[in-house]
């Protein structure tokens, strides 16, 4: 993450499933010193073993790792643009067709909850339905993916689309493509399994 410049310091944190329950980034050590042993296991009880104290964010990510089956690590960070738009609440609409990629028409802005409590948990659990990102308000983004590469790459797509968005109201307010034309994107993605080369 932090070789992308999606994030920084001690901000961010990620999951990823395994047989026993989830492993998880430690709170508050920065990724730069963080080793392998650092890592914490978790269980789907709130329980964990390791020498650190898990993420501040665990129960998101318990939650969110609980109602997909569909996905096996989430993401979370304070990647520039992205907090940009979620510091003003906004949900980015269809207005480039990237958007897609996402998993629906739009990326939804979660409302804010203070971090690490269970509401944020269920706001962003309600903005994730049927979506592999969101906003969270006043705070970031997550990501989801079936790996931490494909969870990684598209915290940075998220971001990228985020620069753009704001870039295009420096402009006023972009148009945005119809829900059918987001409908054949997805179908055209899904065919030419755009953004996997293998
Ligand atoms: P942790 O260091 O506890 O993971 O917290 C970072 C963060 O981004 C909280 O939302």
């Amino acid at each position: 993450m932090n070789e992308t410049g999606i994030n920084q310091g001690t901000s961010g944190n990620i999951s990823v499933r395994n047989d026993r329950g989830f492993l998880i980034t430690p709170t508050s050590l920065p990724y730069d010193i963080m080793q392998e042993e650092d890592l914490v296991q978790m269980f789907f009880d709130g329980t964990h073993e390791g020498k650190r104290r898990p993420s501040s964010e665990w129960r998101f990510h318990r939650d969110i790792l609980t109602a997909r089956a569909d996905i096996d690590c989430v993401l979370h960070c304070h990647s520039v643009y992205a907090t940009t738009l979620a510091c003003h609440h906004r949900t980015i609409p269809s207005f480039h067709y990237m958007i897609a990629v996402a998993g629906g028409t739009t990326i939804r802005c979660a409302p804010y909850a203070t971090f690490g409590t269970q509401e944020l948990s269920d706001a962003a659990l309600v903005a994730l339905d049927g979506r592999l990102a969101c906003l969270l308000g006043q705070h970031g983004q997550i990501s989801l993916g079936k790996s931490l590469a494909s969870a990684l790459a598209l915290a940075v797509e998220v971001e990228t689309l985020s620069r753009l968005y704001v870039q295009a109201l420096t402009l006023g307010e972009p148009p945005v493509l119809s829900d059918e034309e987001m409908a054949r994107v997805a179908l055209q993605m899904k065919t030419m399994s755009y953004g996997k080369a293998e």
